[in-house]
């Protein structure tokens, strides 16, 4: 279920907004209202507030908490951060309709109300659905508006032909609810053709997650290992099969169940892992490593119970472990449709070793994370996480976006629906 922000501005077409809204809501979907005062004259926010069940913005100051039950849980909690608090909480924004003016203030990064602050506020994908008379629309200034836009990240869906309300015929009309639902249904991740729905954008795709720590045995009695306990992991194969994705997940030693719906491949070692990871990559439409993997196991292993009598000291000579993401990077396709995404716990220098690692280890995503951060890390419920993208103008900086704390459940889901996008 993806949180969906739809932007309504003043256009008649409005009237469609509210189909939108509801078929969304009843396709499971958490949907959100920003109007602009002009939509306001045309569908009144207790419209959509009673067809989402969600509140409806249209101030930038208003006197009521964030979202409900902010205030119960935080009575310290500003009221008045909308729309830095809705950018972060969305999976996807939709602009429908968009008026030729919404498209010049987004086209010149204005935030001058509170559907422009939102809008500047977003990182995520977004979809503009113009709607306006033919000679608006055709006006090179809105063409050029509409080039800046597509050019800022938007998806664009070209208006349809027809009567319009002003009595010119043209191109002009907003495409109908069915159309603009099939774009965002692609937007989180789907595509047309392979059978995505709303509710199950990742449908027709296999997800391989790594997820726990490894064990590398010392003797028949010890072994080596770190402080995983594989949540992380647990938690994007469990949301990958919610969204409809065939999961594999191959798990080092940890104590939760397996997620329903979930291939689990048990292995102990890095190289056990290895191996697995090697079985299903190829098949891989979207891989996640978020297994926290020995980088070192003991050259020689005893056969036998080391002991300690007689010895006042020992040595354990260590050698490195395949670098399984590295691998995996080297070895995807290079048409763009098999996604990686890697994650780095680091304790100084995150977004310094995170860069580095993204490029070196060729993911496209990647997902850093401070140890010492409180709400992040190992056997927590929660992670607060940077995420890194390449950049296409620049190979050597890439794309930060600092994410708010989070479950590592709803962290998990937004993570995917970003990569099945990437994928797009
Ligand atoms: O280099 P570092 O271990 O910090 O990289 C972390 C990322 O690399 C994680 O995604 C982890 O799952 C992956 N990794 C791996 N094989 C290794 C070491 C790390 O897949 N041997």
């Amino acid at each position: 279920m993806a949180h969906v922000l739809l932007g309504v501005t003043g256009s008649i077409a409005a009237f469609k907004s509210c189909h939108l809204a509801s078929d969304w809501t009843k396709a499971g979907h958490v949907v959100r209202v920003v109007e602009t005062a002009a939509a306001e004259r045309f569908v009144t926010p207790l419209t959509f507030t009673s067809l989402t069940g969600q509140p409806t913005r249209t101030v930038m100051f208003p006197d009521s908490p964030a979202v409900p039950g902010d205030v119960a849980a935080n009575p310290q909690a500003p009221a008045t951060i909308n729309h830095v608090k809705d950018a972060a909480w969305a999976d996807v924004l939709v602009v429908a309709p968009a008026s030729a003016d919404v498209i010049a203030r987004i086209a010149a990064g204005m935030a001058d109300d509170t559907l422009t602050s939102t809008i500047l506020a977003y990182e995520g994908p977004k979809l503009l659905c113009p709607a306006m008379n033919v000679h608006m629309f055709d006006n090179p200034a809105t063409q050029r508006n509409l080039g800046i836009c597509r050019d800022l990240g938007w998806r664009v869906l070209d208006p349809a032909e027809g009567n319009l309300a002003c009595g010119d015929t043209g191109r002009g009309r907003m495409p109908e609810p069915e159309e603009i639902e099939r774009a965002v249904a692609a937007l989180l991740g789907g595509t047309d053709g392979d059978g995505a729905t709303a509710s199950q954008p990742l449908k027709g795709l296999h997800v391989l997650v790594t997820a726990g720590p490894t064990q590398e045995p010392l003797d028949p009695v010890r072994y080596l290992t770190n402080h995983s306990t594989g949540k992380m992991g647990y938690a994007v194969a469990a949301a990958a099969a919610a969204l409809g994705a065939r999961v594999t997940l191959v798990s080092g030693p940890v104590a939760l169940d397996a997620p329903e719906g979930v291939d689990v491949v048990r292995v102990v070692t890095a190289r056990d892992m290895f191996a697995a990871v090697g079985e299903a990559f190829a098949d891989a439409d979207i891989t996640v490593m978020a297994a926290a993997v020995g980088d070192f196991r003991v050259d020689e292993v005893s056969a036998e119970k080391i002991k300690k009598a007689g010895r006042e000291s020992m040595t354990l000579r260590l050698v490195s472990n395949p670098d399984i993401l590295a691998w995996a990077g080297e070895h995807k396709r290079s048409d763009g449709s098999q996604i990686l995404c890697g994650f780095a716990m680091e304790t100084e220098h995150l977004l310094a070793n995170a860069a580095g690692k993204l490029a070196s280890k060729h993911c496209d995503m990647l997902v850093a994370n401070n140890l010492r951060d409180k709400g992040a890390g190992f056997a927590t419920d929660t992670n607060l996480v940077a995420v890194l993208t390449p950049s296409e103008q620049d190979a050597g900086t890439p794309h930060i976006e600092h994410w708010d704390l989070m479950d590592k459940t709803a962290l998990a889901k937004r993570l995917l629906l970003r990569l099945a996008a990437l994928r797009g």
